[in-house]
């Protein structure tokens, strides 16, 4: 039977004791409000609003519908670690967008944000530029990857492999750099549909200890699907004793199928919908080993070999329209929570 989730407040669970919230700056909507006194909110709020938004330093198009920008945000860049998320919105009515985090300088104070056009919101996003700015920029969120908390010489002791699917890149790359510094050399695989599409190549180059890449199309490097060069690197012999995936759902359903047939044990980064991304909202339900899970706060990494990927893609349809998520409202009882005041679960 399927345990409800744990009626923890949210800034208590797991990922979120340590949150620095004098980062949330404008952001009222967040977990400020519940923190702190309404006249220093107030003060903040307009210290903010003279200081400026959290300013693009640098915007490109690192290929078709896929964006980098480096973004000034001094006290994510200080705390934020491999693993975590933030959440931008490019004005006060806009949209929440939760995004990978792809690099940090925390000399400079800088995040470096990749992502994709998906909708209307990423569209609009995708037209800002050097010089504009984010009205919010909120995190870091989510736990960290949990080998930044590992002893160092285990963790060395450990041979990692990275599984990279097309805009996945982004939040591996933070990860395998991380290693890297530590005198860490993991083997990463970065898949994408063809050549034009494939990221951060380069970048990722300079701190893989090897780098494999594969094209669905055969256009460069390997030719197949990112589950085709795992099986060949252990059929040439290689051994791993950990793998992480990350990339679309269905990439990771099917790395994980692949480890689990080569005794790999496998660690998945989710991206299902967040609204939040502070576990109120109960958008981001996923089921993992027979328990609800709210990746922004009890992930968003979790052991592969036991989410419910078929439940998390098919929710994540649902979840699109109305009417989907007045089922999932009555579906999901008490633990759908209904914070976001999207989804009708807080009527
Ligand atoms: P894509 O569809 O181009 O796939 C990337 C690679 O994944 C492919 O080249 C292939 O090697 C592998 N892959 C895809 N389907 C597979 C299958 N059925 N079996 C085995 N391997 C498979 O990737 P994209 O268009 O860049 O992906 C976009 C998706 O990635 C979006 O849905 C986005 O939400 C998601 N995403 C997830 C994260 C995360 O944290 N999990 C981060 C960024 C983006
Ligand atoms: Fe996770 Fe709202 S986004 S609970």
């Amino acid at each position: 039977m399927m345990k409800t989730a744990s009626s923890q407040p949210f800034r208590f669970k797991k990922g979120l004791q340590n949150t620095d919230t004098s980062f949330m700056i404008g952001n009222e909507d967040f977990l400020g409000h519940q923190q702190t006194p309404r006249k220093k909110l107030h003060k903040l709020k307009r210290k903010a609003w003279l200081i400026g938004m959290y300013k693009i330093l640098q915007a490109e198009e690192l290929t078709t519908n896929i964006f980098l920008m480096v973004v000034e945000a001094e006290r994510v860049a200080k705390s934020c670690q491999p693993g975590q998320f933030i959440i931008v919105r490019m004005d006060e009515e806009g949209e929440r967008i939760p995004l990978t985090i792809c690099d940090y300088d925390r000399k400079k104070g800088t995040v470096t944000i990749v992502f994709q056009i998906v909708g209307a919101a990423t569209h609009k996003m995708a037209a800002l530029k050097a010089g504009d700015g984010f009205h919010d920029f909120v995190g870091p969120l989510g736990c960290p990857s949990e080998f930044v908390g590992e002893d160092l010489e285990s963790l060395r002791a450990k041979k990692m492999l990275f599984v990279a699917g097309g805009v996945g890149t982004a939040p591996v790359y933070p990860q395998v750099k991380w290693l890297h510094e530590k005198g860490i050399d993991a083997d990463v695989i970065v898949g994408a549909k063809t050549k034009d599409l494939l990221i951060l190549e380069k970048e990722m180059a300079s701190v893989a200890g090897n780098l494999f890449i594969t094209t669905d199309d055969g256009s460069y490097g390997r030719s197949g699907m990112v589950t085709q060069t795992i099986k060949d690197l252990v059929e040439e012999g290689r051994k791993y004793d950990v793998c992480v995936a990350i990339g679309p759902m269905i990439m990771m359903k099917f790395v994980c199928k692949m480890t689990e047939e080569l005794h790999i044990p496998t660690i998945v980064s989710l991206n299902p919908i967040m609204v939040d991304g502070t576990g109120m909202c109960g958008a981001c339900r996923v089921t993992v080993g027979g328990e609800v899970k709210f990746a922004c706060v009890d992930g968003p990494e979790f052991d592969g070999h036991k989410v419910d990927f078929d439940q998390a893609m098919k929710r994540q349809q649902i979840y699109k329209t109305e009417e989907g998520r007045a089922f999932l409202k009555a579906k999901e009882g008490d633990t759908h929570h209904g914070g976001c005041g999207n989804c009708g679960g807080n009527d």
